[in-house]
């Protein structure tokens, strides 16, 4: 063997090490997922070649992690493993995993398929859940495998967590399933801090892990984490199923969360069908994952397959491509928003990232450029993840070659040249220009022609950018005189397309008051607030003329926002429009000023979930928010009513733990029949 080889496996290893330590324990990682995956099968495959360079403390033949000062250490009843990856993202990868448990079973070729437990792989952290006569007593987090770490102060914080098991009182009960942050919860908390100047978190599992490892439950009750269960530890005094998937049905009777995107597959095929499905899925969940995991169903046939190398033979888990991959920043340039946000864009060298190629990346702000000490020629890591635009999220280190200076904000907008001004204290540098400023003219065309505000099909951002930069439209009012003959005469603009859009900008032209609103782009005026404004004053006369304090009244609006429509409407040129887009005949039903304090339903708040018989989601939200209700998003203690449909999932099950009365469409139509 070379000095050559022997050299190698021992950077990896402290490579490898280096990594682990930042992820495990300083949950403040260095390099992405992906890089971590590619040098550890490096050092794998070197390891299988050259059996002679293992060493016991590699890190392929332990699990890594330590235990956080501060923190008390757990000793494991049972161990907590890790399962097998496999990054062949194609349906071979199941196949491969299937043939393997066949032949360790040594089943005949023409035995039947097996039936495997089929889950999500949650990118959170693994945590220990230990249950003593149905009461949580304890929550570690995984450690080392046989050593974590006392975490219960912070997992308490976790609503969905059962301090009290139903109908179970055996000795002991150990439930292993995953912490994780949810994606809206995560953008939440990285808004929060960006605002505050603070830390953000560089994606949503390293967040989790800071919250569950935090000395402080005070600060963990602010970032809230979920939590599915997908195993179990030390069990005494409890009847197990016989499969596995029957354990987490049993698991979900106890009011443990289990997710919902769980089945028993047959055979290869199954497994290559449920990777399928759920990477068609990925985008439109509401957390992370990194893969799904296949289990053998049947558990006497895990315990037939046992262990190998302290990972189980029964378990693999099926990757997707990852959401976090490293590529170079290239420069950095600067696009102009609908308010006049300047936000920095990273321009990348493409890299593959969440399925797709991304060259481009937000930064965010000034600020966020110079506290993750980003410059031009840097390798940078990008996130890309859902429907988020792809973001940096990091840097890593590498000595610079060369000066490269720091990132500075222009004086001057880049693309009208008017002021760059900052609020004082804010985070934000914005071009004062308005709407002379073509960038932020094209952003309040689209803007104001988007689906939920005019709804003017076909207006997009090719067209927008050809009619203002030929100087066809100059305020939102020009886009009413737009003829066949002018639209027709554009670029790729067929006589049909132009004829769809003159008849597609007549039918925006009766509208309602809330999408009118909501379509002039006032600052600080989303769909809701716009909704609250017309219920509240009835007619646009009455909103042009509310004072500050006037505005003040209607729910949730405060000083920030009041202050934001009263300037908004004492600027000639604002009024001038609305004028001009009246005469040109858009309008609407006005109705009588309802202030919310006096509508049936004020102060009650709905949840629909599931699919009505009659109603969409959409309409029975339009007659419930009419009577003076607000409809969210989530289940919680401030929750009065769920309505329930067909397939609701675990927003009734949550509902039905925290006693909120259930109302079918019919109790719903009753209810806003009786008021
Ligand atoms: S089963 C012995 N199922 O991935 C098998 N793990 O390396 C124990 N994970 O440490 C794990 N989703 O933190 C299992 N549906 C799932 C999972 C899952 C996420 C995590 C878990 C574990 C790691 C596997």
């Amino acid at each position: 063997m070379t000095q050559d080889l022997t050299a190698q496996a021992r950077e990896l290893r402290a490579l490898l090490r280096r990594y682990a330590h930042r992820y495990y324990v300083l949950d403040d990682p260095e390099v992405p997922d992906a890089e971590y995956d590619r040098l550890y099968q490096q050092l794998e495959a070197l390891e299988a070649a050259h059996p002679e360079l293992v060493v016991p403390d590699s890190p392929t033949q332990r699990v890594i992690g330590a235990v956080l000062e501060g923190l008390t250490p757990v000793r494991h009843a049972v161990p907590m493993l890790s399962i097998k990856t496999e990054t062949d993202t194609t349906p071979a990868g199941a196949a491969k995993f299937d043939l393997g448990v066949r032949n360790a079973l040594k089943l005949p070729a023409d035995a039947p398929p097996l039936a495997y437990a089929v889950e999500l792989k949650f990118d959170g952290l693994a945590i220990n859940l230990r249950y003593e006569q149905g009461e949580l007593v304890q929550a570690a987090t995984r450690g080392d495998g046989e050593t974590g770490e006392d975490v219960t102060h912070t997992i308490r914080t976790i609503g969905a967590i059962p301090n009290y098991l139903k109908r179970v009182s055996a000795p002991v009960l150990e439930v292993r399933g995953e912490v994780f942050m949810r994606r809206d919860d995560f953008e939440a908390l990285n808004e929060r801090q960006r605002a505050a100047g603070a830390k953000t978190f560089v994606n949503p599992r390293n967040a989790a892990a800071g919250v569950v490892r935090q000395l402080d439950a005070g600060i963990a009750r602010q970032r809230p984490l979920s939590f599915f269960a997908y195993g179990l530890g030390e069990v005494q005094g409890w009847d197990m199923p016989a499969t596995h998937s029957a354990t987490l049905d049993a698991l979900a009777a106890l009011g443990i969360p289990v997710n919902e995107d769980r089945a028993v597959a047959q055979g290869a095929e199954g497994l290559a069908a449920f990777h399928a499905r759920i990477a068609a899925a990925r985008d439109s969940l509401p957390f992370d994952i990194d893969g799904v995991v296949y289990k053998v169903d049947d558990l006497a046939l895990q315990r037939q397959l046992g262990f190998k190398s302290r990972e189980p033979r029964w378990a693999v888990a099926h990757k997707y491509p990852a959401q976090e991959q490293m590529t170079r920043l290239l420069g950095i340039e600067i696009q102009v928003g609908r308010t006049g946000r300047l936000t920095p864009v990273a321009k990348l060298e493409p890299v593959f990232v969440g399925g797709t190629t991304v060259s481009n990346a937000t930064l965010h702000n000034l600020f966020e450029i110079r506290r993750k000490r980003v410059r031009v020629g840097d390798r940078v890591i990008v996130r890309r993840a859902g429907d988020v635009i792809p973001e940096v999220v990091g840097v890593v280190p590498e000595p610079r070659t060369g000066y490269v200076p720091n990132f500075r904000m222009p004086r001057h907008c880049p693309v009208c040249g008017s002021d760059v001004v900052r609020e004082r204290g804010g985070m934000d540098h914005r071009c004062s220009g308005g709407l002379f400023c073509p960038a932020q003219r094209k952003q309040a065309l689209l803007h104001f022609a988007s689906r939920r505000a005019m709804d003017i099909e076909g207006l997009g951002d090719k067209l927008v950018e050809q009619l203002v930069d030929g100087g066809a439209i100059r305020t939102l009012p020009d886009l009413y005189k737009l003829g066949l003959s002018t639209l027709a005469a554009l670029d790729r603009m067929a006589e049909k397309s132009a004829a769809n859009l003159v008849a597609a900008l007549e039918h925006s032209k009766s509208t309602t008051l809330p999408r009118f609103l909501f379509a002039l782009g006032i600052r600080h005026v989303g769909e809701s607030t716009a909704k609250e404004l017309a219920r509240h004053f009835g007619g646009l006369d009455a909103v042009m003329d509310a004072s500050e304090e006037a505005l003040l009244e209607v729910d949730d609006v405060g000083p920030v926002v009041a202050q934001s429509i009263h300037t908004f409407f004492q600027q000639p040129h604002n009024r001038e429009v609305v004028e001009q887009l009246r005469a040109a005949g858009v309008h609407w039903e006005e109705g009588e000023p309802a202030p919310r304090a006096v509508l049936p339903l004020a102060g009650k708040t709905f949840v629909i979930t599931g699919t009505l018989p009659t109603l969409s989601r959409e309409e029975a939200k339009e007659r419930l928010e009419a009577a003076g209700a607000k409809v969210a998003g989530s289940v919680s203690k401030k929750t009065s009513y769920v309505v329930a449909g067909e397939a609701a999932g675990s927003k009734l099950d949550k509902a039905q733990e925290l006693g909120i009365e259930v109302l079918d469409e019919a109790g719903m139509l009753d209810l806003l029949r009786q008021i």
